[in-house]
């Protein structure tokens, strides 16, 4: 009688764990006709789900251990301690990432995603937290020394960036020459290889992998004629609840130093007025 008692329990125990898994996992699906069963349990709180193209140190990249780490990650994480919510990272491909979250599949976006008006007609941005421009790779020996030079060469960007955007503007949309890659890496690779003259990219992005990879014999051509850009963090078009605490998150960062010290931790230096500070005080002459 006992052990009947114990297996019914047991069977009974099992039944409801597999009934609560079921019920954890329904969460992940969008609520299909809204008449969902109301769950007993007090709901955990609700962690935003972050997309990030890993592939753009020192911005946002994997270490060794797999992890997501950069100077993004850091600005999210801090935003959201100081705004009191909850984030997990997953790493998002660049082609799709804004289709993840108009679809509702990602909650917020950062991965150095530049504010231009064209984007804005379609998802929301935050305040501006980081000023970028773009810059030239060429190989060490190339005679290119600005931008118009690229006009009939072959050039390697990142598929639908800002940096494929310029170039196109430059060669023609029906340019053959503009060659487009997954990730900013593997044009840079093929820059190495002789694949392409040269590639079009994010200055921060361009500086770090000349210098940590010096047996590419890379050198960098700026040019003045590059307008300036403003990374934004996106959330869906009209999330206002969500871009609201973003918002109120990175302004708490940027007046409490913490932003300052992470662009210090990556950057070295103090970010200049414009988009890094804008909020902060400037910094105090030393003693
Ligand atoms: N700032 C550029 C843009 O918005 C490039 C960003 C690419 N970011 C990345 N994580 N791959 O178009």
């Amino acid at each position: 009688m006992a052990t009947m008692t114990t297996r019914h329990f047991m069977y009974t125990a099992g039944a409801l764990l597999v009934g609560l898994t079921l019920a954890a996992c329904g969460k992940q699906e969008p609520a299909a006709s809204g008449a969902s069963a109301p769950s007993a349990a007090t709901p955990p709180a609700k962690v935003y789900v972050v997309g990030t193209d890993a592939a753009y140190a020192p911005f946002e990249s994997q270490n060794e251990k797999g992890e997501l780490v950069g100077f993004d990650i850091d600005v999210v994480k801090a935003v959201a301690k100081k705004a009191g919510f909850e984030v997990k990272f997953i790493n998002t491909p660049w082609e799709g990432i804004f289709n993840s979250v108009a679809q509702g599949d990602r909650d917020l976006l950062v991965s150095s995603i530049t504010i231009t008006p064209e984007r804005q007609q379609t998802m929301d941005f935050s305040a501006p937290y980081f000023d970028a421009q773009q810059l030239i790779a060429v190989k060490k020996d190339s005679s290119i020394s600005k931008f118009t030079d690229l006009k009939a060469l072959k050039v390697g960007v990142q598929n639908g960036t800002t940096g494929d955007e310029v170039i196109t503007k430059l060669q023609g949309k029906d340019s053959a020459n503009v060659k487009r890659y997954e990730s900013t890496p593997l044009a840079l690779k093929e820059l190495e290889g002789g694949g392409v003259d040269a590639v079009v990219a994010d200055n921060g992005v361009v500086i770090n992998y000349v210098n940590n990879n010096p047996d590419a014999k890379f050198k960098t051509v700026s040019d003045t004629s590059f307008a300036p850009e403003h990374y934004g963090i996106v959330v869906k078009k009209g999330n206002t609840a969500l871009l609201e605490k973003i918002n109120t998150g990175l302004a708490g960062i940027k007046a409490d130093g913490s932003y300052e010290q992470i662009y210090a931790k990556y950057f070295g230096t103090v970010p200049k007025a414009a988009a890094g500070a804008a909020s902060a005080p400037a910094p105090a002459a030393s003693n």
